[in-house]
């Protein structure tokens, strides 16, 4: 039987000229050695005088070692007798020695976890990595021309004097004056008459998807969700436990009709009217009123997610189907990630009276709120006129990038994709013939550093011919005809004759 003593004599492995302490390095060792439960509990340790000549140790490097360890638990000393490791280590020892179980995990994320974690068959979400290129990716700005100059200066100003508002916990709704900045431009671009009492900061509109579906939502309970639709939200739904019904998606936006059909008495439907996502179609006024009517009679909610209503090209914006309700059954959801930055992970949504406290709470279980700093410096970006200029702006680049990319396509691979403009938002699709898979194609791309989305992964039920979505906003125009060659190049390398 091997000495316990000789094993940790064996074991230890002093770096003499490093900077760690020598006491510290026997102390860390030791402890190490009985949580891995190589020194079980009740055993003898070597004499401080064998340590001493076998290790090389002046005795008070050991002692200090062993005053720690007893200090912590993991020793103890008897009189006359030794040190020995405590009893207490004695089962647990056994267990460091079991191969490692997965944890056990909570329904919740169990269900979360049966559903695919890498929501996109050309990227996965879980593996993202932050340097890919983003020329095609749908939902990404073109950060080439977020004005940083004046971002800099705006949050200089509060780092040069930062207040204590700005460096405790923040409000619970958010900051006042980013609540009423974004209360004025609701009201100026959507057509919403709301108070900033109304308006509540998150971090980005998932966090809103599930904050209000934890407040709103029972397992079992049913939601129309638009198909094709935003994956983000209806997993956020699934994960509640709740039945997702999907409904088609025709000319005038999702099918209300389908909804009343299949279940009257869905509890939630989400939509985002302003412009569908993925598709890009505008919600039609008459659509509208059957949701919001339907909704009234029903005592359903409302998700509005108002992702991309900047981004208007041709026609006139509708108002926001907050604006059109008179019932107060519609939760009208907003994001920063598109029209400033994503990493900024600012949204809002605008709640009925009568939802703000209990939505409150529910915040407050879940981080407080966002960073006061960059509530701070996006209020003063919005206050001061920068916003709705950089908009203004954005529209008129993405509309001119659209154009070219578009252009590039056509040209090149006009009879492999079918590519048509887009009245409103960041990306368009790219039809593919029948007989192909748009998720082979984009995992194909995606292996060659080139990211799109297929069109199917937005699809719970099949009736739509394959597709990709493509971003045209990271695409400056003198880059177009290099990616798109580069996106026929890798077409070619996977075998499609383009
Ligand atoms: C349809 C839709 N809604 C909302 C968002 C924004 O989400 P978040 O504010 O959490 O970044 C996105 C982002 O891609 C989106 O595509």
């Amino acid at each position: 039987m091997k000495a316990p003593g000789g094993m940790l004599l064996a074991s230890v492995e002093l770096n003499r000229t490093g900077s760690v302490p020598l006491y510290r390095q026997l102390y860390l060792q030791i402890r190490q050695q009985i949580l891995a439960g190589h020194l079980h509990g009740g055993m003898r340790l070597p004499s401080t005088r064998t340590l001493c000549s076998e290790l090389g140790l002046s005795r008070i490097t050991i002692l200090n070692a062993f005053d720690q360890l007893t200090a912590e638990g993991f020793l103890e000393s008897r009189t006359g007798a030794g040190t020995y490791v405590c009893a207490e280590w004695e089962g647990r020892a056994a267990a460091a020695d079991e191969p490692r179980k997965a944890p056990r995990l909570s329904s919740l994320s169990q269900s979360l976890l049966s559903m695919r974690s890498d929501h996109f068959s050309g990227i996965n979400y879980t593996a993202w990595n932050p340097d890919c290129p983003t020329s095609f990716l749908p939902s990404h700005a073109a950060y080439d021309a977020f004005p940083l100059a004046l971002w800099k200066r705006l949050l200089s100003r509060h780092l040069r004097q930062p207040t204590k508002a700005m460096l405790s916990y923040g409000e619970l709704m958010g900051q006042q004056a980013l609540r009423e900045a974004i209360a004025g431009y609701v009201y100026d671009a959507r057509g919403i008459d709301c108070s900033a009492q109304q308006v509540v900061i998150v971090s980005g509109a998932q966090q809103a998807f599930n904050l209000l579906s934890m407040l709103l939502l029972d397992p079992q309970d049913s939601v129309w969700m638009e198909d094709p639709g935003h994956i983000a939200a209806r997993i956020t739904f699934q994960a509640q436990g709740c039945r997702v019904v999907p409904l088609r998606i025709d000319e005038e936006g999702m099918d209300v009709q389908q909804g009343l059909r299949e279940c009257p008495k869905a509890r939630l439907a989400f939509t985002t009217p302003a412009r569908q996502h993925p598709l890009g179609t505008t919600m039609s006024y008459a659509r509208r009123l059957e949701l919001i009517e339907w909704a009234g009679r029903e005592s359903g909610w409302i998700i509005e997610d108002d992702c991309d209503s900047e981004y208007r090209y041709q026609g006139r914006a509708q108002p926001a189907l907050y604006a059109m309700d008179q019932r107060a059954r519609v939760l009208h959801v907003g994001t920063f990630s598109k029209v400033l930055f994503p990493s900024l992970r600012l949204g809002y949504v605008i709640l009925p009276e009568a939802l703000v406290e209990p939505f409150c709470a529910m915040r407050a279980v879940m981080d407080r709120s966002p960073a006061t700093l960059l509530q701070a410096v996006t209020a003063d970006f919005m206050r001061e006129g920068y916003f709705l200029g950089h908009i203004r702006r954005m529209r008129t680049l993405y509309q001119a990038r659209q154009d070219c990319l578009l252009e590039k396509l056509q040209q090149r691979l006009g009879g492999f994709i079918e590519v048509k403009p887009v009245a409103a938002g960041m990306h368009v699709i790219g039809w593919l013939a029948p007989e192909l898979d748009d998720a082979a194609v984009a995992s194909g791309l995606s292996s060659q550093q080139i990211y799109t989305y297929a069109l199917s992964d937005y699809c719970i039920q099949r009736y739509l011919p394959p597709g990709l979505l493509i971003g045209f906003a990271g695409t400056p125009e003198d880059q177009a005809e290099a990616k798109v060659a580069a996106l026929a190049q890798a077409l070619r390398a996977m075998g499609h004759r383009v």
